[in-house]
């Protein structure tokens, strides 16, 4: 049996999952979201691994079961595995997994398993070595293929590709990615693109809907699974021919938020309650001292009063998340 979360809103939801960014910092320039390159914004440093236990530690205290370890790059961390195997061990976290753009990938899969995570979602925007490089920067599509098989190897439970759907970019391999998870246990998610501060004539050029997909999935005769209980936005179909499911996360479509179950934190300690809200709830003051878990845990529960019942994006805000690297998509 799974702990009942404890942390709820006051719309009745519950939040079983944290999404803990390690850094700000990416190698990968990906258009739709570090275009020119990670540049540092502010002086503040990152959590350190002590402060980062104590956070986590709170946070499974108060039932939050599952832990996300994102970014920008988690892995450009040095002391990324130090990280993994401290939270592995912890009571209660029963599934860590981590968003990779895969870099390194193919030679590091099996340290990443070994200390700990058992979950990977890696960022695949394109089946087209020269369009993947167009579109993250890197030439780096073999390695990135040759990493999640990797991860296949290494035993990961949960092997999740993202792509993110963009118009005049990679809307044309809509077919090829479905063929591409048809021999492969893995489950594909194809994301709607989204709008932040800095991306908005991108979104306007690319931004597809991903109504679009569903459609596709199915004319060729996918079926939309019935919803998991405590399972977040995202809809999954799949295929009697097919091994691999494809996902779907589509943020504009209507009742989206009505299944958050996640709360976010970013790389400096900031308690975010939507990928969309302002600026975010510092929590770093109460990491400092072991004697402050009670303080923390109760001002997390406090700052649940605030997470709104949806992002609003539909009215055209995009709060003021500059891009998706500072908080960990
Ligand atoms: N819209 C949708 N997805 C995004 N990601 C980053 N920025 C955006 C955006 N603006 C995705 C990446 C990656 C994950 C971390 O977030 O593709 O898969
Ligand atoms: Fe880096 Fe991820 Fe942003 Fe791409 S989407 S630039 S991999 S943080």
């Amino acid at each position: 049996m799974l702990p009942d979360p404890f942390i709820a809103d006051t719309f009745g939801r519950r939040f079983p999952y944290l999404r803990l960014s390690l850094t700000d910092k990416c190698n990968f320039r990906c258009s739709y979201c570090l275009p020119n390159g990670y540049k540092k914004d502010g002086q503040d440093s990152e959590l350190d691994q002590t402060e980062i236990i104590r956070l986590v530690r709170a946070f499974s205290r108060l039932g939050v079961w599952k832990i996300r370890l994102t970014g920008g790059e988690p892995t450009i961390r040095p002391d990324f595995l130090d990280i993994v195997r401290k939270i592995a061990s912890l009571d209660n976290i029963q599934k860590l997994a981590f968003t990779t753009n895969g870099y390194k990938l193919s030679e590091r899969a099996q340290d990443y398993f070994d200390a700990g995570l058992r979950a990977i979602n890696i960022s695949i925007d394109s089946l087209k070595s020269e369009q993947f490089r167009t579109i993250t920067g890197q030439d780096r599509f073999s390695e990135v293929l040759d990493g999640m098989n990797a991860c296949l190897d290494a035993g990961f439970k949960t092997v999740k590709i993202n792509t993110v759907l963009l118009k005049g970019l990679n809307d044309e391999e809509l077919d090829d990615f479905i063929r591409f998870v048809e021999d492969k246990p893995v489950s594909l998610r194809f994301i709607e693109l989204m709008r932040t501060r800095d991306n908005l004539d991108y979104f306007q050029n690319h931004h597809l809907s991903g109504a679009l997909v569903s459609q596709r999935l199915l004319s060729l005769g996918w079926a939309a699974k019935p919803r998991e209980v405590g399972a977040g936005p995202a809809v999954e179909f799949e295929h009697e021919k097919s091994t691999g499911k494809i996902g779907l996360i589509a943020p504009y479509s209507k009742d989206f938020c009505s299944t958050c179950n996640r709360l976010r934190v970013s790389a400096k300690g900031a308690l975010h309650l939507c990928l969309f809200g302002e600026g975010g709830y510092s929590l770093r003051h109460l990491l400092q001292h072991d004697d402050q878990q009670q303080e923390l845990q109760d001002q997390i529960i406090s700052l649940m009063n605030f997470k709104k019942s949806a992002h609003f994006l539909h009215q055209g805000n995009s709060g003021a998340t500059p891009h998706l690297a500072s908080i960990g998509g």
